[in-house]
């Protein structure tokens, strides 16, 4: 068993200025992830889980207290290191996919290898093997306005594994998928956790992702109020 620590979070705070005020999102977590888990937020809506992914991901601060992601305090972190954290070791799947619709299917998971120094060969074994675990091939030369929901939900996916990140966040992953397609899509995410290591930190609200969570962290009101381990 694996317990190298990939996240550590302690006694973080996060305020969102709202007028003269502020909003806190999120008081007093703490919280540790090793590598290889597959785990979760879940809590009611507006209870901070986007807030915690977005910290995790480096694409925001906390406001007090320490987020430690892979080694480095995200607080420390100027833009271009964060930037460089994100590109090499951190994999995001949106709600809304985000994918680039004049740019086809393989040319959108292509995207994130773009900023890695890696060769036009490199990229297209990288790009053919991550689109195979989705089961995407067929739809390389497609543009996202072709494809089902579900099939750009996978494009995400592969687009957030392409360069075997360390970590993957995955926001609401589900929302906009039938139960069939949600399941396909956990099965998948599941065998890339096993094969690959790669740690998946969801938020969702989702009984059916729930189900396949190792451990869930619930939140409200910006707190953690339990942590559950299957
Ligand atoms: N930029 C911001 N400025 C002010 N308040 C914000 C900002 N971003 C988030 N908030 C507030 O922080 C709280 C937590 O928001 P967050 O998006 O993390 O919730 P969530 O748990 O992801 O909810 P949902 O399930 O609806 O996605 C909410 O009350 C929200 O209004
Ligand atoms: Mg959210």
């Amino acid at each position: 068993m694996n317990t190298n620590k990939v996240i550590t979070i302690s006694q973080l705070t996060k305020d969102f200025p709202v007028g003269e005020s502020y909003f806190r999102a999120l008081e007093n977590i703490n919280l540790e992830i090793e590598e290889g888990e597959f785990t979760g937020f879940v809590g009611p809506s507006g209870s901070g889980k986007t807030t915690l992914l977005n910290i995790i991901g480096s694409l925001d601060k906390p406001t007090s207290g320490t987020a430690v992601i892979l080694g480095n305090d995200v607080s420390k972190l100027n833009t271009k290191e964060s930037a460089a954290l994100r590109n090499l070791h951190i994999g995001f799947i949106f709600q809304s996919y985000n994918l680039l619709p004049i740019y086809t299917v393989f040319e959108n998971v292509e995207f994130a290898l773009l900023l890695q120094k890696k060769s036009k060969e490199e990229r297209y074994k990288a790009v053919m093997e991550s689109l195979e675990w989705v089961g995407l091939t067929d739809k390389k030369d497609s543009r996202p306005t072709q494809l089902s929901g579900g099939e750009s939900q996978r494009v995400a996916i592969a687009r957030a594994m392409v360069k075997h990140p360390t970590i993957v966040l995955a926001d609401e992953p589900s929302a906009n998928l039938d139960a069939e397609n949600s399941h396909h899509i956990l099965q998948t995410m599941a065998q890339l956790n096993k094969e690959l290591n790669t740690t998946f930190i969801f938020a969702t609200h989702d009984e059916k992702v729930m189900q396949y969570l190792q451990k869930i962290i619930t939140l409200k009101d910006g707190r953690i109020e339990s942590e559950y381990n299957k």
